[in-house]
């Protein structure tokens, strides 16, 4: 390597022998030439005791300033990047530490360059009490930290195995364009305008969706893409506006094709980095997950379910439940072990919870060494309270939660409380990964926003063959129609999406007019993917990943951020270069914008 040396000012000559981590027996005794940044720096006055690190590892470093003309040693500071020049030896048996990678190993220092100062850090990166908006705004230094490194060296393991496991599956990775069209997915596009056509835009994909099925229709038959997505939604904890998906298509294959393939490709990856020999990957439907858990992606690590009490308690007088069973309603409890003997503030507090996410209110029976107390206990014998708890799975010193809503919110409350309980219990089951794939989801849903019909995954979904005459004739209660797409759900992560998709042009123009579309927009939007499926389409079906959120489970973190290299803040900000920033007018005029 060439470079020129802080120090004295000059071209010097000198190779790397090898990364830190790359330090071999046969090295001993010999003299080798290791580069990075100075961790930590010890001065003893006569000799300087410097930790160099680089990606791969860490290694002392000793500076016999008796011995040497290197008295720049002296001026050396951390993260200072240099070339050192010196003998690999085994350190003296009281000085070996048995902790530290090459902590047997010492390079005794012969020649020293500094490469590169560095200004005093604003904030130590290793630790963990340091402000995200510091960490963010010095992102390439938060970066240096052991946390990042090993997240993203895990990003990069597991987006590799992917590669090669596919690759060796006869996929073809295959890269679709950024500036394209609109991708209905759900979210709002990022807008590019264009400048050769004033007045007209590109989106960039919220998906490759459209692309991999056209890719499909081209006869690629198995295809697969680390593809960047962008949606402009509100962002949250597992979100970001750019992500990347293991984006798949295949054709003539159904469900279960989809099913066998998550499975081997998440049991790879899952063998590779965790070490396990294999993994479950159970099957559950959509109405089973929000019966026995209260939502679709349930974290399977919690070992509490839902009840349904709505038969238990038909027909009594107690107003709160027969009031909402006569409106359709449901009556759903959660039993949680061991909380028995909760006071009256606590309940008060889940009370409280509960009337945030929109409930009525919550009941609660109780169980202190088996005696029962309640404030519907008037309401019921004994008998029936003892009836009613042990249908909820309530236990001795244990509390049974009750609400009685319509089915959505009663499902959302007590999904709630079974996360935050568990969470506050240590009831999760930190020691496993729990995969679920849900399948049989409602094809339609009326959109939280303004209640219109809006697909419940997107519109190239195919339904249930049976309800497809339905949907041409245009006769069907929406809330019947099952749609053929399906979810990997892992720790309560919505790891993956995936469908069978439409083949057929009718069925596809059918969808889109039952969600509201005219003939006209059709064309302008869908056009082009609609007139495609009339040149032989073969049946196909798909799936995409979330990477980040697969390289969240596997590293065991919440945050998102920690897995991108530069992500964004919640506000959709990079705080390190500032954007989204400003532009030059010119560029605006170039543009044909005006704002
Ligand atoms: P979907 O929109 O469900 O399906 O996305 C698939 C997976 O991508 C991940 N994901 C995200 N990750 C980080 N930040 C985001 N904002 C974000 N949004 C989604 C999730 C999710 O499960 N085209 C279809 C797939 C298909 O049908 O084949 C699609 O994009 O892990």
């Amino acid at each position: 390597m060439q470079f020129f040396s802080q120090e004295n000012q000059k071209n010097i000559n000198l190779k790397r022998s090898c990364l830190i981590g790359g330090i071999k027996d046969s090295f001993l005794n010999q003299s080798i030439t290791l580069m990075g940044w100075v961790n930590v720096r010890r001065d003893l006055g006569t000799v300087v005791f410097i930790e160099l690190r680089d990606r791969t590892g860490k290694i002392q470093v000793v500076c016999d300033l008796s011995k040497q003309k290197h008295k720049l040693v002296k001026n050396i500071r951390k993260e200072f990047v240099l070339a050192v020049t010196g003998k690999l030896v085994n350190r003296e048996k009281e000085t070996i530490n048995t902790k530290k990678v090459n902590g047997n190993l010492e390079l005794v220092c012969e020649d020293l360059h500094i490469l590169s100062e560095s200004k005093t850090l604003a904030f130590d990166y290793e630790d963990d009490s340091v402000g995200e908006a510091l960490r963010l705004e010095y992102r390439y230094l938060d970066l240096r930290s052991s946390k990042l490194q090993n997240f993203l060296e895990l990003r990069h393991k597991l987006t590799h195995i992917t590669r090669n496991h596919l690759s060796e599956k006869d996929f073809l990775e295959i890269e679709t364009p950024i500036l394209y069209k609109s991708t209905p997915e759900g979210a709002r596009d990022y807008l590019v305008p264009s400048r050769v056509h004033n007045g007209k835009f590109y989106a960039l994909p919220q998906s490759p969706q459209t692309l991999k099925q056209l890719l499909m229709i081209g006869n690629f038959d198995k295809y697969f893409q680390i593809a960047r997505c962008f949606r402009d939604e509100d962002l949250r904890a597992d979100r970001q506006p750019e992500f990347s998906q293991i984006d798949i298509e295949m054709s003539f294959v159904d469900e279960k094709d989809i099913y066998n393939l998550s499975h081997k490709l998440l049991e790879t990856i899952w063998k590779k980095i965790k070490n396990v020999n294999s993994i479950d990957f159970i099957s559950m439907s959509y109405l089973d997950a929000m019966n026995r858990f209260g939502c679709d992606k349930p974290d399977l690590r919690i070992p509490w379910e839902i009840k349904d009490l709505s038969n238990n308690v038909k027909g009594s007088e107690f107003k709160v439940f027969s009031s909402i069973l006569e409106k359709n309603g449901v009556v759903k409890a959660l039993a949680v072990p061991l909380l028995g003997k909760s006071g009256r503030s606590f309940l008060d507090k889940l009370t409280d919870r509960v009337k945030a996410l929109g409930g009525g209110g919550l009941i609660w029976i109780k169980s202190d060494s088996g005696k029962l107390s309640s404030p519907m206990a008037k309401f019921f014998t004994e008998d029936k309270l003892q009836n009613i708890f042990l249908q909820a799975g309530g236990t001795k010193d244990g509390l049974v939660l009750i609400v009685a809503e319509a089915f959505n919110k009663a499902c959302a409350v007590l999904s709630d409380l079974r996360l935050h309980l568990a969470e506050k219990e240590k009831a999760i089951d930190t020691s496993v990964d729990k995969f679920v794939w849900i399948k049989d989801f409602p094809l339609f849903e009326n959109s939280k926003q303004d209640g219109k019909l809006v697909s419940c995954h997107h519109p190239f979904t195919a339904p249930c063959i049976e309800d497809i005459p339905n949907l041409l004739s245009g006769k069907f209660d929406y809330k019947n129609i099952l749609s053929r797409s399906y979810d990997v759900v892992c720790n309560g992560y919505e790891l993956a999406s995936g469908s069978v998709r439409i083949h057929q042009s009718e069925v596809q123009k059918a969808i889109f007019s039952n969600l509201g579309f005219s003939d006209k927009e059709i064309t302008d939007r869908f056009g082009f993917f609609v007139e495609a499926l009339n040149y032989g389409t073969p049946p196909h079906a798909g799936i995409a990943f979330g990477v980040e959120r697969l390289v969240m489970i596997l590293a065991g973190t919440s945050s998102i951020r920690d897995v991108v290299a530069f992500p964004k803040t919640a506000q959709a900000t990079e705080l390190m270069s500032d954007s989204p920033g400003v532009v030059a007018n010119k560029q605006l005029q170039d543009l044909g914008i005006k704002i």
